[in-house]
């Protein structure tokens, strides 16, 4: 069923933002948006992925916020982040660590006011070695002062340079045992969004 199928067919349908953290043109961790994507639309109903190309943010310097205005491509950045109902980050660890890419796009959605705040949220990493496992607890520990809600299982470390080859010259996902983990994820994370908004009290309601 496609997203406006499910839709018609009054089924929530959340809006997934995600986040390469990645700025390569053949990416693999851009493929895995790519695939997450594909296996949304194919099947996953209610669940549609928005990918935010991050790469024309500027660097973080809060001298770039004249009296509360952000540049232009921040504003346009935050604006889909606060729209987002969950996030899915999909990055590579560079040195043990977070991208810088992704971190310095996590901190100019966390500027006041947070936009990141109580919405779920699902890692994948292709990388090198431990597929990324460093990076992705990093991302982790800054998502408690975001105030995000982590999916915890399954998690997917992808080895990306190891056989079976997962990803072709172009940065697509084309093997089929890691569309499987990334669609569990993906389910992860429709449900503990689903749970989450199930726990919240309705937009028009008064406390
Ligand atoms: C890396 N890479 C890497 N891999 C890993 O598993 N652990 C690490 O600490 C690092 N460190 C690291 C630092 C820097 C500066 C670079 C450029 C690369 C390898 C990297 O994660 C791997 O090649 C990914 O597959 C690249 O992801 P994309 O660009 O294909 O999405």
């Amino acid at each position: 069923m496609e997203g406006s199928t499910a839709q018609a067919a009054g089924k929530t349908v959340l809006r997934v933002a995600a986040i390469s953290g990645s700025l390569r043109r053949a990416s693999a961790n851009t493929g895995l948006i790519r695939a997450a994507a594909e296996i949304c639309r194919e099947s996953i109903p209610g669940l549609e992925i928005d990918h935010i190309d991050i790469s024309s943010l500027p660097l973080l310097n809060t001298d770039l916020e004249a009296g509360g205005v952000f540049p232009a491509a921040v504003e346009a950045f935050r604006a889909r982040v606060r729209g987002a109902d969950c996030f899915l980050f999909a990055s590579p660890e560079y040195n043990y660590s977070i991208s810088g890419p992704l971190k310095n796009a996590l901190d100019w959605g966390s500027r006041p006011p947070n936009f990141w705040g109580d919405r779920a949220a699902a890692i994948l990493s292709a990388s090198g070695g431990s597929g990324g496992s460093r990076s992705q607890y990093h991302i982790r520990q800054v998502g408690v002062f975001l105030d995000l809600h982590f999916v915890n299982k399954p998690e997917a470390f992808i080895k990306a340079h190891q056989p079976p080859k997962k990803f072709d010259d172009d940065g697509n996902l084309v093997d089929p045992e890691t569309k499987e983990q990334v669609r569990k994820v993906l389910l992860a994370l429709q449900a503990l969004a689903l749970r989450l908004q199930l726990g919240k009290p309705a937009a028009d309601s008064e406390v």
